[in-house]
Formats: structure tokens, sequence, C-alpha cells
């Protein structure tokens, strides 16, 4: 077997099944990810129910979520999985408790892995260190979201026309160009897509202001670029993908709303002029009328219910993935 990113992160401490970031994912890891979700959906729900029966799974979260949460939990259900809920509102953490001790009480009660969601970027790497658990990155402050990347790169797969969703490799996506627009320098979504999708042959364009895209972001790797004019990036664009502008995170910085929607709203006239056959995207939570419009968001073009519908799927595969200690060759997915 040849070494991959996967095996290091092992060895470096972190339960197998862990996923922390997109990098530590081989390409065969996500193919093998990918076909692992089809097999499970395929399932009657009788079958499925057996895949993790009994198992006790920990949600631990620390920000608000409505997509990533109740599609975890869902997906959980759905394996015959046990599920608790531990928020920072209503829990020991608003007394204090550390994330460390947090994570040993849910151990001590029997959670098998935590799913995390947490203001600080690496929250999850000190979590997976520190309980032995296998954990679950459902978003890491502004540094990662690998989930939503794996949901977001199926729905390009079954959307984008001409792509052989059943071959991954170096090549899947090439042609493919993904527009992503708003406040990437924020954004653990932004962050994962960028990492992900060229390595599967995807070129990923950068779109914002200054302040909301620093040149830095070129580091994130080969096959990313910056493209300002939002109007230009669009016309190489098969997906767009939009992002929330993250108050929570602005930090004090002033953005003038009326000209970034002037610059960088996706909306009906837009789209028509630039891009008329691409995909429209979006994480979610969306605010309708700033970086997109409702129209848009409404259209025939808008993936966004899919994607949430893709997020169910591919966390079912992320948990049996996490709780087979042998990988998925050891359930009969
Ligand atoms: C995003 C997140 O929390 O990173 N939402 C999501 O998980 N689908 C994006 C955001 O908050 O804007």
């Amino acid at each position: 077997m040849t070494p991959t990113i996967q095996g290091a992160v092992k060895s470096l401490g972190y339960a197998a099944g862990s996923l922390l970031t997109v990098t530590s994912l081989s390409v065969e890891d996500v193919a093998a990810i990918l076909a692992a979700t089809d097999r499970i959906e395929r399932m009657a729900d009788a079958e499925r129910v057996r895949l993790l029966a009994g198992r006790r799974i920990a949600l631990l979260f620390y920000e608000s979520s409505t997509r990533t949460r109740t599609s975890f939990e869902l997906a959980a259900k759905s394996l015959g999985a046990i599920t608790t809920l531990v928020s920072d509102k209503s829990s020991s953490i608003e007394k204090g408790e550390s994330l460390k001790d947090t994570g040993l009480t849910l151990r001590a009660l029997g959670a098998e892995c935590i799913i995390l969601r947490h203001a600080n970027s690496g929250a999850p790497y000190l979590l997976a260190k520190s309980t032995g658990l296998p954990v679950l990155n459902a978003g890491d402050g502004m540094h990662e979201h690998p989930s939503q990347a794996l949901l977001d790169l199926r729905t390009i797969l079954v959307r984008v026309p001409g792509l052989n969703a059943g071959r991954i490799d170096e090549k899947t996506l090439a042609g493919v160009t993904v527009v992503i627009t708003g406040d990437i320098l924020h954004s653990r979504v932004a962050r994962s897509n960028a990492m992900l999708l060229p390595r599967l042959g995807a070129r990923v364009l950068l779109c914002g202001p200054k302040e909301l895209l620093p040149e830095s972001a070129l580091g994130l790797g080969a096959g990313v670029e910056i493209e300002r004019d939002f109007d230009k990036a669009l016309k190489q664009a098969q997906v767009a993908m939009m992002l929330r502008i993250q108050r929570e995170r602005l930090a004090g910085l002033e953005l003038d709303l009326g000209d970034y929607i002037a610059r960088y709203q996706l909306n009906e006239e837009r789209l028509a002029a630039c891009a008329p056959g691409a995909l429209v995207m979006h994480p979610g939570p969306m605010i309708r009328g700033l970086e997109i419009s409702g129209e848009v968001a409404d259209g025939p073009n808008s993936a966004i219910e899919e994607q949430v519908r893709h997020g169910l799927s591919v966390r079912t595969a992320l948990l049996v993935r996490a709780l087979s200690t042998g990988g998925f060759e050891s359930v009969t997915v």
C-alpha cells in the first residue's frame, strides 16, 4: 500500500478515521469516501441502520450551525448510532470548562467519535490528541471545513455536465473553473475547497475585494488564482460558489455594503450576462439580497438545496469511516 498523508496523520497520534483537514486525504481516500457515500445512499433503510447500530457519537458545537449539525446528526441516526449534542450554551463550557476536559468527559460517557465545531483554528487537532478518539472537523475558525468541501465536490460531480463521477483522479475536474466569491479571508469553506478541488484538476478563481481577499490566499496552493473583477471571473466559471460576509469575524472592519453589492452580488442580470450555464452554489447560510439575489438562489442554476442533501449522504460515509477501525473494508458498504 502506498503511504498516504492520512497515514502520516495517524502516526502523529490522531485516531485513524479522523478528518481534521482535507490535506490529509489522498485522491484515493476521496474516491473511497465518495464510493462509500454512493453505496450507503443506495442501501435500504433497514440495512443502513445496522451499519453503526448502537455506536455513540457526540456532537460538540461551540459555534452556531444549522446544516452541518443537523446533517451530521441525521446521518448518524440513519446509521443506527446514538447521538448526543453538547453546545457551548447550556453546558459546563459556559462555566469555563476546557475543550480537553469536555472531550475527556464525553469519552468517559462512552463517546466513540466526536464531531467538533469550534471558533479556534486547530481546535479539532487538540481534541483528537487529548482524547485519542476519531474527530471530525465540522468547521474550525477560519481554518477548514473538510466535510463541506467533500459535499461540494459531490455536488459538482453530479451537476456539472460532462464529468465522470465514477472515476475520481487528478484529472476528474480538468477544464472546470470554480469561482469562489466573497469573504474568502474568513471562510473555512473557501480554504477547504481551494485545497481540495485543484487536486482533482479544477482551477479555482478567488474573487473579492482586498479587505476580504488578501494576496496571501494564493498560498493555498497550485491551481488557485485571484481575479478581483467579478464579471471577468464569472465569464470563465462552470461553477459560481458564493460566500456570506462573516460579520461575526470582521473585527471592526467597515465595508460599504452598497459598493459590495454593486461589485460582487450574484444577481439574475449578472448571471445571464456572464455565465448563463454556470452552476450556482452557496454553503449557507446565505443573506439574500447581499451576496446573492433571491431569484438566483431559487433559480434553475442553483444547486444550493442539493448541496444540503449531499451533505447528509457524504457525512454518513465519514461517520462509517471514523468508526470502522479497519477502514471501509471492515464494514460491508
Ligand atoms: C459555513 C460555515 O459555518 O463555515 N456554513 C456551513 O457550514 N455550511 C459558512 C458560513 O458560516 O458562512
